[in-house]
């Protein structure tokens, strides 16, 4: 696999340019950063930086690999040109960037570039560009289909064909649209590969019709859209993580489609507890709370088990060792941390995968 890094206008500024905006590292360390994630991907990388539109043209005309990780800067929301360039040649291109566009003056919410791209990621940071190339690599190692369950652009899924029973996976990120079902990609990658159908749900957040209710009734309209799938399975099963844990959670209960067990992965369960203590995300849990969500959302009927990270950053330990003494759920706890969860190499997914176990 082989891919390019292309960053675009200003971005050769980085560390300098408004550091509160794009971090204090340089162009120099994030392309060191990119060139060892790649490596750990078994991927070759190689970066580029042009200020110049042609030039970047011409990069993209001229690259004979398998993707591009692209961050256009300002052509982002200038550049008829460079969208063209895009439409033009069969590589994948992954619109990238760092800082939230959706958040700051309302012209750079406006992208030309990303109806030309494979998908966008932005607002992470430069972990971003990290997240870019592992999208790049997961699509290149197996064909998805991308399924509509819904009328607004967020109601889709990427449906894995593995022929035997299916997993539905809900991510997570604080239900904030900057956090999208790529997060949890390799999860569904690993399951397909060992047999399953995999569907990985993508949901209205934040920012852009989501929230509470929006993001659960999405959740919730594609469980009840899964035999319109007409695939072969005898059970459905259910992966969440974080906040898509709490979508998942209340949607399972709700749905016709019913859900053979539910493996919760850090859950954010209890919004209340997370207010009152501060947690990371008690913002976007108010503004749920706002929209009318339970302070809690526990299951009842649908079999669940959570495995909650030890060294957890994000969620507290503590909130799913509450709501396991509260519903006698079975609590696992695996030594990593959040995101750690989201790794098939790690040693918790021979639990999930022994946890799910069936007729895949
Ligand atoms: C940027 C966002 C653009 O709006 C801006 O013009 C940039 C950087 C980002 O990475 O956040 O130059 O692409």
């Amino acid at each position: 696999m082989r891919f390019l890094v292309i960053n675009g206008p200003n971005l050769d500024l980085l560390g300098t340019r408004q550091p509160e905006t794009y971090g204090y590292e340089t162009l120099s360390d994030l392309e060191t950063m990119v060139t060892r994630w790649a490596e750990a991907m078994d991927a070759e990388i190689s970066c580029a930086q042009s200020n110049h539109e042609g030039e970047i043209i011409e990069l993209i005309h001229d690259f004979a690999g398998d993707g591009i990780v692209f961050n256009p800067g300002a052509f982002t929301h200038t550049s008829h040109a460079i969208a063209d360039a895009i439409r033009g040649v069969t590589t994948p291109v992954v619109e990238t960037h760092i800082s939230n566009v959706r958040q700051r003056e309302p012209w750079r919410a406006v992208s030309l570039i990303g109806p030309a791209c494979v998908r966008t990621i932005y607002g992470r940071g430069l972990v971003g560009y990290r997240n870019a190339i592992r999208h790049l690599v997961n699509r290149l190692a197996m064909p998805f289909e991308t399924i509509r369950y819904g009328p607004h652009p967020d109601n889709v899924g990427d449906l894995r064909r593995g022929g035997g029973d299916l997993v539905i996976v809900a991510h997570g990120g604080l239900w904030l649209h900057q956090f999208e079902r790529d997060t949890v990609e390799s999860l569904a990658l690993d399951l397909t590969g060992r047999g399953y159908d995999t569907l990985n749900v993508e949901y209205r957040r934040l920012g852009d019709g989501g929230g509470w209710p929006g993001s659960a009734h999405d959740v919730l309209t594609s469980l009840d859209h899964i035999p319109q799938l007409e695939l072969q399975h005898d059970r459905v099963i259910a992966i969440s993580h974080s906040a898509g844990g709490q979508l998942m959670t209340w949607s399972a209960e709700r749905a016709a489609t019913e859900v053979d067990i539910h493996v919760a992965l850090s859950p954010l369960l209890d919004l209340g507890a997370a207010v009152a203590n501060g947690d990371v995300g008690a913002t976007e849990c108010q503004q749920l709370l706002d929209g009318g969500a339970p302070a809690k959302t526990l299951p009842s009927t649908v079999a669940t088990v959570i495995l909650h990270a030890s060294e957890d950053q994000i969620v507290p330990i503590e909130r799913s060792q509450a709501v396991s003494e509260e519903t006698g759920i079975e609590l696992i706890v695996p030594e990593i941390d959040h995101f750690e969860l989201l790794d098939p190499s790690k040693p918790h997914w021979t639990t999930v995968l022994k946890l799910i176990e069936g007729s895949a």
